[in-house]
């Protein structure tokens, strides 16, 4: 990991500011920041919001073939959870001032970021169970921490999206637990959708720390609250005994414990895939965005019904006053 680069201001705003983070108390809209620590939340917070909300889509594609009414009905809350993650992300955003409408231009002109995770197919039922699983359970495991982050909006925000990943996590465990147990064609449906999923959700936790830019300087602010690589091992580890109760095999095989280091031995993750799907290559990339932009496109005329709508109540609210 990089050496901390904090630019410190010699102000009294900078002590102030110094101090909130030493004594691990909450930094405010209303209070002064440093530039670089305002930018760096509307970068993470917008690409997190950005995540929820392409999120939508892998899930969203089994929503009319979900195997019973019940299942459709968790799949739609589930799908409707994220969306309003989203939205709770962004409206943390703009109170470090930025707009909505910045952060929806960046998105769907292909200018921000998302998460790697969304960029790949879900061909079968299972898939549900696995990102359920993995990916919620992934997300949970980096998302925990976070409910402590040094900004206030934030860190509150992930207070209930975390609960709610809960239960998509474990939604997807037992999807996958059904399948397990079904016939065998299920069993081997439920362990080929755990073996697409598994290195992706790995990747979730970003580039390794001796390659991650904005940890060390995230962590000194407390945005972060532990590395990339360590919540990975969390991760790694959490997932092991699961995997014996799910009674579906570990895709690396290389999988131990290392008693001596207390450290998860595994395989090396394939970075150039990672590389691959950020810079827009991975299976879904093209599809995903152009889904994004085609329902901002369509949904013109509710932001101009809204908008309308927000006029006219405003006028009434003037002639009462
Ligand atoms: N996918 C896409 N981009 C990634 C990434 C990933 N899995 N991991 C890292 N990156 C990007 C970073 O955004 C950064 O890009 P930038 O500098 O151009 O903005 C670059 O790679 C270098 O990575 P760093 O480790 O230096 O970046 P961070 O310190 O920001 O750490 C992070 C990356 C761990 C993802 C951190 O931003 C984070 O914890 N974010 C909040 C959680 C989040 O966004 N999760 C996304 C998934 S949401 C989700 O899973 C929804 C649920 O319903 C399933």
């Amino acid at each position: 990991m990089s050496a901390p680069v904090i630019a410190v201001e010699d102000s009294e705003e900078q002590a102030h500011f110094d101090a909130l983070i030493d004594a691990d108390l909450r930094i405010e809209p209303r209070d002064w920041m440093p530039e670089a620590y305002r930018k760096t939340l509307i970068r993470q917070i917008s690409q997190h919001a950005h995540s929820e909300i392409i999120g939508m889509q892998p899930e969203a594609n089994w929503i009319t073939r979900a195997p019973s009414l019940k299942r459709k009905a968790i799949l739609i809350a589930k799908v409707q959870d994220e969306a309003g993650h989203g939205l709770y992300l962004y409206s943390a955003a703009q109170t470090l001032g930025i707009t909505r409408e910045e952060m929806t231009d960046q998105l769907i002109e292909g200018r921000a970021r998302y998460s790697s995770i969304f960029n790949y197919h879900t061909p079968t039922w299972a898939d549900m169970g696995a990102i359920g699983w993995l990916v919620d359970g992934a997300a949970i495991c980096n998302q925990v921490p976070l409910c402590r982050a040094s900004y206030g909006p934030y860190g509150r925000a992930m207070v209930r999206i975390c609960k709610e990943e809960s239960f998509h996590q474990r939604q997807g465990f037992e999807i996958l637990l059904e399948l397990s147990n079904g016939t065998p064609e299920q069993k081997q449906m439920a362990q080929d959708a755990v073996n697409r999923w598994y290195w992706p959700s790995l990747m979730m936790f970003g580039p390794t720390d001796d390659a991650s830019p904005n940890s060390a300087r995230s962590m000194a602010w407390k945005i972060k609250r532990f590395s990339n690589d360590d919540l990975r091992q969390r991760f790694v580890g959490m997932c092991v005994p699961q995997f014996e109760a799910l009674g579906l095999e570990c895709p690396d095989k290389n999988l131990r414990f290392d008693e001596e280091t207390g450290q998860w031995l595994m395989s090396e993750i394939d970075w150039s895939e990672f590389d691959a799907v950020l810079d827009g290559r991975g299976p879904a990339n093209t599809e995903r965005l152009k889904r994004r932009r085609e329902a901002h496109e369509n949904g013109a005329w509710v932001r101009e019904a809204a908008a309308a709508y927000a006029a006219k109540q405003s006028a009434k609210d003037r002639i009462a006053a």
